[in-house]
């Protein structure tokens, strides 16, 4: 028997606690593997959905963080449970002066949350029993696919096209079923690109009230918009009817590292959110908001995010030109978002795309996301989607990237004929 400081050490059988919910729900996240597997071949990637390190304002946001650190309120337990007043009051201001919210919005229907992530976390938990139906544009974005399942909720796909979910398939889906909201990415869609138009968030919206359903509208991309501002969004469109729970966050336009991201939420749930996140530790660092609001306070933000749309509108332009020299004789189609980072592409030929990112990333040494990441289980898992992200890219690093896949893929479906 092995001994711990001279005392017999026992096994404890961790392993037979484990529960249900961390056992079968938690599932492995494909985007986490693809970025390992391209990280661990040093391969360029087009593969993270993040902003790039040098868009970070790290030097103004240092000096915001020194002066948060100098208020006395920063250091003990704080007793807002919704997170820094003056922070959600900045947020509400901000969201009407932007068309993202309707009158009833104010800082008292604001909750401040670790990154958009646990806004849509909080979000199921509050409304989401296990067995509950969910519906989700399809393709999603993957991690909210996950939380919505650790919750125990059955998640169902609405089909999309170039413009996002189709109202008729969400009508037929809809009216089949109670479900207790549709979550949709409405702005630049983390994975597609896509964006739906007006026309189409207002017939959603009168499909889900003939339903009696909510939306969860998550919107992290909604300032990095290239040519022109986004639609309203979905909260300002409902109105006063307030089945709408916006989820947005700081990540994209100042850092993910900060954490620190938000919920609108209508006041018949702003208090059961609250109790949630209360049970799930206490409150969110009081110190980092007050350097996010202190930063926020010290830059002209409408210049601020038209910096960032400067810098990400060209790498956009700049892999959509290289697609066009590399990938479009190939037979390989992309679209062409307006904002955020991302682009969609489809190989001919109902390529099985995770098969082929993992041999371009062992061949060529070029990371892509395959489009069955973002697919519930048996959703057209193999049918020659892609992710491609510009955001992270060096523009010199880009045109390599874009050579690689092309050979990759010219490689590829050779042997797979053959
Ligand atoms: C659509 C979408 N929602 C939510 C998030 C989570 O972002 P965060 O928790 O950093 O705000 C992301 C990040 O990639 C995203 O793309």
């Amino acid at each position: 028997m092995s001994t711990v400081n001279g005392f017999a050490r026992t096994e404890f059988a961790c392993r037979d606690l484990i529960s249900v919910i961390a056992r079968e729900r938690l599932g492995v996240s494909e985007i986490g593997e693809m970025i390992s597997l391209i990280a661990e071949n040093d391969a360029i990637s087009f593969g993270a959905g993040e902003p790039s390190a040098d868009m970070f304002p790290a030097e103004s946001v240092r000096d915001a963080m020194n002066l948060a650190f100098m208020e006395p309120d920063v250091w003990g337990y704080h007793h807002d449970d919704y997170g820094l007043m003056e922070l959600r009051e900045w947020i509400a201001s901000r969201m009407k002066r932007d068309g993202m919210a309707p009158d009833w919005v104010g800082p008292e229907n604001i909750l401040l949350t670790n990154g958009g992530g646990e806004a849509v976390s909080l979000t199921t938990e509050a409304l989401v029993d296990p067995g509950s139906l969910v519906l989700v544009e399809s393709p999603a974005y993957t991690e909210s696919l996950l939380t919505f399942r650790k919750q125990g909720g059955v998640r169902v796909a609405v089909p999309s096209d170039g413009d996002g979910i189709i109202p008729s398939e969400l009508a037929r889906i809809a009216s089949r079923r109670a479900a207790r909201f549709l979550y949709t990415v409405p702005n630049f869609q983390n994975p597609s690109g896509r964006t739906t138009p007006i026309e189409r968030r207002a017939e959603i919206l009168d499909i889900l009230r003939e339903n009696g359903m909510a939306l969860v509208e998550d919107d992290p991309y909604h300032y990095l918009s290239y040519d022109g501002p986004p639609p309203d969004s979905y909260l300002k469109l409902a109105g006063e009817d307030m089945r709408v729970i916006h989820v947005n966050s700081f990540s994209k336009i100042i850092a993910p590292g900060l954490r620190v991201g938000w919920a609108v939420i209508p006041p018949p749930l702003v208090k059961i959110f609250s109790s949630l996140r209360i049970s799930a530790g206490l409150g969110r660092p009081l110190a980092i908001q007050r350097g996010v609001l202190t930063y926020l306070r010290g830059v002209d933000f409408k210049a601020m995010t038209a910096g960032l749309c400067r810098e990400y509108r060209c790498r956009r332009d700049a892999m959509l030109s290289m697609i066009e020299k590399y990938l479009t004789p190939l037979g390989i189609r992309t679209n062409r978002p307006a904002g955020g980072f991302f682009i969609w592409g489809e190989a001919p030929g109902a390529a099985d795309a995770e098969k082929f990112a993992r041999y371009a990333v062992r061949k060529e040494k070029i990371g892509i996301i395959p489009g069955s990441a973002f697919y519930l289980d048996g959703d057209r898992g193999g049918d020659g989607s892609f992710r491609l992200s510009y955001s992270k890219v060096r523009i010199d690093a880009m045109e390599e990237g874009m050579s690689r896949l092309a050979r990759a893929w010219s490689s590829y479906s050779k042997l797979v004929k053959g």
